[in-house]
């Protein structure tokens, strides 16, 4: 398989470390972005003991400037960027008549307004190379919507709204660009959730758990090689069941 270049973007995070491993592990060079540089280095550190090197730059995925100065350095330690997985998203749960506007604006420029920050610097580049592969993590949330997440839910649904987008303006161009749903999974994200709340959503999934990080690590990587070229604009559902679409 060719070596590529990825950034995926909150690659410390729970989905997001799984997601950096197994592009390594398919033999890419991989890079994640930090606002904590504390935080990253120990990361960093843990995942060189077992086996991983990652490279990391600074920036906040919600700032334009940052994200253009982030997807800079990745260019300047590893090269121009052919895979893009916007992975970064926080929560700020509440039910709209009590949300304010700062639990919005929030999610909203974490979720949604960082894949503009930082798609918009690696376009041009996959565009000039003819080849690009842009992932949008997206949630089953933004799919079925969820009581405590309408800022939540509007990002999410807006990053699909982007990949079909995207899809269509950049296919003749080698790009495929494609959403993946997941469900609840196992993350630090869903273990905030008060446990009396989660055990319920539990309850109603079909396959009777939450998802693992490496499940969609792996529905991420389905998209990748060049066999997965006719698939673009698609919004692959990764979550027990809980949820299914068409
Ligand atoms: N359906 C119907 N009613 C619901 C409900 C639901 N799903 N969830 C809560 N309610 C009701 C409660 O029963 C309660 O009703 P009463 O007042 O009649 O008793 C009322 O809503 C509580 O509302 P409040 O405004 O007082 O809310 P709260 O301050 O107690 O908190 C909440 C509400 C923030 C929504 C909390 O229930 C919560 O955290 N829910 C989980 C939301 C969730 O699933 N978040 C996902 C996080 S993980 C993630 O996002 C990853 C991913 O992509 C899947």
């Amino acid at each position: 398989m060719t070596t590529r270049v990825a950034l995926i973007t909150g690659g410390t995070g729970g989905i997001g470390s799984a997601i950096v491993k197994r592009m390594a592990d398919n033999g890419h060079r991989v890079a994640t972005n930090y606002r904590n540089e504390e935080k990253a280095r120990e990361w960093q550190a843990q995942m060189k003991q077992v086996g991983y090197d990652i490279a990391l730059a600074k920036g906040d995925v919600s700032t334009p400037e940052e994200a253009e100065a982030m997807v800079r350095e990745v260019e300047r330690q590893l090269g121009p960027v052919d895979i893009l997985v916007n992975n970064a998203g926080i929560t700020r749960d509440a039910t709209f008549h009590k949300m304010s506007s700062q639990q919005w604006n929030e999610v909203i420029n974490t979720n949604l307004n960082s894949v503009f920050n930082v798609t918009r610097p690696v376009i041009e580049g996959m565009r000039a190379r003819r080849w690009g592969r842009v992932i949008q993590i997206s949630s089953i949330n933004g799919q079925k919507g969820q009581y405590g997440q309408a800022n939540y839910a509007a990002a999410k649904a807006g990053m699909h709204g982007f990949t079909i987008s995207l899809a269509q303006e950049n296919a003749k161009f080698g790009i495929t660009v494609n959403t993946v749903s997941p469900g609840y999974i196992g993350t630090d994200m869903v273990m905030a959730v008060p446990e009396e709340v989660r055990n319920k959503i539990v309850a109603q999934i079909p396959t009777g758990r939450l998802g693992s990080p490496d499940e969609i690590a792996y529905a991420v990587a389905f998209f990748i090689p060049d066999e997965a070229s006719w698939i673009t604009g698609a919004n692959l559902s990764a979550n027990g069941g809980q949820y299914m679409g068409w």
